[in-house]
């Protein structure tokens, strides 16, 4: 980082943009092995709160990957990088008052403490969408299990890299034998009970 910079007050801050937007932000961050089902539960979370007026915007590992990410590849520090430079860029969405879903492996518990610290007290909330590594590898769909087992993919995360599970994650849903719409539903009351949107009866 230079040392030749400084910060610059903006004259609107999140509390401010965020009574404009007649809700609170946060940010869900949903963490969990390849085919979990994280990007699937985090698209129809977004799709239900825009449903009901409110400002989001999603943010998904394999996306980001294309563009924001696209020099990062999947050993210990491009992860790490990678989780970084979502931190930030969810750290500035929050800022903007926006309701943001991330959907990312985040395999290491330092990367994603690391982007809880880096947000304001109360502002980050972890979901694990904890599948268990058979049921994501039965699934396998988008065929890369096979593809790791087969020594084709180097340090797939479950297979021959790690995945740190969160000890003290706000959520933790049980997908086994769930529909994605209940799955959907233990996150809206969530937000509802901690008061980041408002109740309503469904
Ligand atoms: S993370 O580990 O850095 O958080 P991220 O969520 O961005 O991962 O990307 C995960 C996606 O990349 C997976 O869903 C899968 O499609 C793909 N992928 C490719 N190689 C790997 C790998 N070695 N480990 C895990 N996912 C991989």
């Amino acid at each position: 980082m230079s040392e030749n910079i400084q910060r610059q007050e903006y004259l609107v801050n999140r509390v401010e943009r965020e009574t404009n937007n007649g809700h609170r932000g946060v940010v869900v961050w949903f963490t969990g092995l390849s085919g979990a089902g994280k990007s699937t539960i985090a698209a129809a979370v977004e799709q239900e709160l825009t449903k009901r007026g409110l400002h989001t915007y999603s943010l998904d590992g394999d996306n980001i990957r294309f563009g924001l990410c696209q020099d990062l590849g999947f050993s210990a520090n491009d992860r790490a990088e990678n989780i970084r430079r979502i931190g930030e860029v969810a750290a500035l969405m929050l800022d903007a008052g926006l309701i943001v879903l991330s959907a990312f492996i985040s395999p290491a518990r330092a990367h994603r403490d690391a982007v809880r610290k880096r947000l304001p007290e109360g502002c980050f909330i972890e979901v694990h969408v904890a599948t268990s590594l058979e049921a994501c590898e039965a699934r396998d769909v988008k065929g890369l299990y096979a593809k790791a087992r087969a020594g084709e993919i180097k340090g797939f995360t479950g297979i021959d890299d790690p995945y740190e599970a969160p000890e003290n994650a706000e959520l933790c849903i049980d997908t086994a034998g769930k529909t994605v719409d209940a799955c959907v539903q233990e996150v809206i009351r969530l937000l509802e009970t901690r008061n980041i949107i408002p109740f309503q009866l469904r």
